[in-house]
């Protein structure tokens, strides 16, 4: 036998190597959960040509069928009363709706279920009917607690106004994105609005924008300044009972309408943060958000009016959009709905849900949900939302009899609602990916799947986003328990992990003051107002830790229905998980598992380190699985996950160590940082 040579041997590892880089080919992120596959010959019939959004049903088929080969696919408009307007219905190779944007969403589901192995009939209807995401975006390009790079739909610079190419691809991928998922609706700028979003230029931008949202069955909304008529309109007032104001109002929204007959409506933050609204003019959300509905009514558009709002004078910031709001409680008009954010205190990684949610009962109601992960580690960290939106939506508010979820309450479930609605604060921006981070991706997924269907799992959204974003690329027998199965516990676990290092245990708000990045519970530069500083939330002295808002304390669990008013009022009843949300603890108080307060403190800050730590063991293992770009960008971004952990951790070791003045427990590593 030949004698193998040294250089042969190199020749044979470097083929090796070559073979191995070519199956798992470089992936820059940027094609989502809508990645090619090799499709197989496939006939449709159905698509009217004529319709814009039929052709694109028939192309996705065309393009991802994974059916047999040779098959006909049926695309059908029919009269179905059990079909709601976007809803549709897959029996066999056939798919029927009510709509030309239900076929779309029909043709979508079947693809999917295609290339994730999970094939059948159905019939789908969506939760909601308005499924928004809320783009941040300012008019310069820059996008407010935006990590995925500039905004795709505004720029600065000489050529802010021209359309290019480039933008309409963009935007198309962007649509089709969302139409993949069920978004049906984009408000295309921040909700601290520029007055000039009203301007000719911009709206004229926007009317090219929506041409290319249309025929994916989106509608554009914009997100309005109420200080508008005075800042853009040169009134002298913005008073909504003025009758300059109104008329100002008509003929700009007459204006926006005749560019874009099908324009969704406004999106409005009022008094909030310094925002103009019609508290300025001793008027109050009421006369501000009829004002508005009125001049949308005769063209079908709605308000969505949000109840974020917060003053410094108010001792308890977690009661204020429930005491300002219940008393307009069916004083709105029909097409306006009021937009809460999950919590009542601001995205906290965890909080418990807004008092709002099935206490205003005549008034529509809509979760907003942040998909950009300000408080929960930006780009930089792994964090899947959808088991906390899950939380979210299963939490029973009780405002009907026990089942009256905040999913139920919000979706016509319980409620006669004419609109029913869920906004998400988009994470998107001009990065490759989309999204900075490509786990991020499975947020802005997760979002829409549960704005289709808020029963659905985490566990299946994972299941379905991993086989989307991953599969396609491998070709081995082991990807199963080698990549699948590891990937999706640490997702499935990667929310509570960024509870555990930053704010377990009811903690809330403790974030460095601004960019809420990193810790920061003690912040309080002199003169900032106090409920912009992290001790407002946290109330740590030597006698103990939390926001006592119990009847004895500030009383916001009189906010919840029974039983949970009492549950929460109650130390004993109180899950543990809202613990420091509502009472103000001894450190050494001993929780369920016996270690005291302190303890069970320090030991969720360390243990959320070691998971984060686990998490790049796990990923480290999975590199044979994936293309060699996402590896290493993933490996990159849990290594600065780790490492801000650990950052984490120690600055709440140390600063809360000198209000409890006890030792840490022994199994905690000791602080590295200063
Ligand atoms: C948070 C966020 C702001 C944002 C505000 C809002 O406070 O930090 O950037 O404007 O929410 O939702 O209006």
């Amino acid at each position: 036998m030949k004698m193998i040579t040294k250089a042969s041997k190199k020749l044979i590892w470097a083929c090796a190597f070559v073979s191995l880089a070519l199956c798992a080919k470089a992936d820059d992120g940027h094609n989502l959960w809508l990645r090619p596959v090799n499709a197989k010959a496939v006939k449709v019939t159905g698509a009217n040509p004529k319709s814009a959004t039929l052709a694109i049903a028939k192309k996705e088929i065309e393009q991802a069928w994974l059916g047999t080969a040779g098959a006909t696919v049926k695309l059908k408009l029919v009269k179905d009363p059990t079909l709601k307007a976007d809803g549709f219905k897959i029996a066999g190779n056939t798919v029927s709706a009510t709509t030309e944007s239900g076929i779309l969403y029909g043709v979508y589901e079947m693809l999917r279920r295609q290339q994730t192995g999970n094939i059948s009939n159905v019939v789908s209807n969506p939760s909601y009917q308005i499924r928004i995401l809320n783009h941040w975006d300012n008019l310069n390009g820059s996008i407010e607690r935006g990590y995925a790079g500039n905004s795709i739909f505004w720029r600065a610079g000489d050529n802010a106004f021209t359309v290019t190419d480039a933008d309409k691809k963009r935007w198309e991928e962007y649509a089709r994105a969302n139409a993949s998922i069920g978004i049906n609706a984009s408000v295309l700028n921040n909700v601290n609005a520029s007055p000039n979003m009203l301007g000719e230029k911009e709206l004229a931008r926007m009317k090219a924008i929506a041409a290319v949202l249309r025929p994916y069955g989106i509608k554009t909304y914009l997100a309005i300044n109420f200080a508008s008529p005075m800042r853009l309109g040169g009134l002298k007032t913005a008073d909504p009972l003025d009758p300059e104001v109104i008329k100002w109002w008509k003929a700009k929204v007459a204006e926006v309408y005749k560019l874009v007959p099908d324009f969704g409506g406004f999106l409005v933050k009022a008094n909030s943060e310094g925002q103009p609204g019609p508290q300025d003019f001793k008027r109050t959300h009421a006369d501000g958000a009829n004002m508005l509905a009125d001049a949308l009514k005769p063209y079908k558009g709605i308000v969505m009016w949000r109840a974020f709002v917060y003053n410094a004078e108010e001792k308890d910031r977690a009661k204020q959009a429930y005491l300002e709001f219940m008393p307009f409680d069916g004083k709105f008009r029909d097409n306006v709905i009021i937009q809460v954010k999950n919590g009542p205190i601001d995205f906290q990684p965890r909080e418990p849900f807004s008092p709002l949610f099935g206490a205003m009962k005549k008034t529509p109601v809509m979760p907003e949900l942040q998909i950009t992960q300000e408080y929960l580690g930006h780009a930089e960290q792994l964090a899947f939302l959808a088991t906390m939106w899950e939380e979210l939506y299963k939490s029973d508010t009780y405002q009907e009899g026990k089942n009256s979820t905040v999913a139920r309450v919000t979706d016509g479930s319980i409620f006669p609602q004419k609109y029913t609605a869920v906004a998400g604060v988009s994470n998107v921006g001009l990065d490759t990916n989309w999204t900075g981070h490509d786990f991020a991706q499975a947020n802005w997924y997760a979002f829409g799947r549960l704005a289709w269907n808020n029963q659905l799992k985490s566990e299946d959204i994972a299941n379905e986003w991993i086989k989307l974003t991953f599969a396609p690329t491998i070709e081995n027998k082991d990807w199963n328990k080698g990549f699948y199965e590891p990937v999706k516990k640490m997702m499935l676990d990667s929310r509570e992990v960024v509870v555990n290092y930053s704010m377990p245990l009811g903690l809330h708000h403790i974030f460095a003051g601004n960019h809420h990045y990193g810790p920061g519970a003690w912040y309080a530069p002199r003169g900032t107002r106090k409920d912009w500083t992290p001790p407002y939330y946290h109330q740590a002295d030597e006698n103990g830790i939390g926001f006592d808002r119990t009847k004895t304390g500030t009383d916001a669990v009189d906010q919840y229905h029974e039983p949970l008013s009492s549950e929460f009022n109650n130390v004993a009843t109180t899950p543990e998980i809202y613990l420091l949300y509502f009472h103000h603890l001894s450190w050494d108080y001993k929780l369920k598992n016996g270690q005291t307060l302190w303890d069970a403190l320090c030991n969720h800050w360390n243990t959320g380190v070691n998971q984060v730590r686990q998490f790049q063991v796990t990923w480290d293992k999975v590199q044979p699985y994936v293309d060699a770009e996402r590896f290493t960008r993933v490996q990159e971004k849990l290594r600065r996950q780790t490492r801000d952990a650990q950052f984490w951790k120690d600055a709440n070791l140390l600063y809360f160590q000198q209000f409890s003045k006890r030792p840490f427990p022994d199994n905690v590593e000791r602080p590295i940082n200063n």
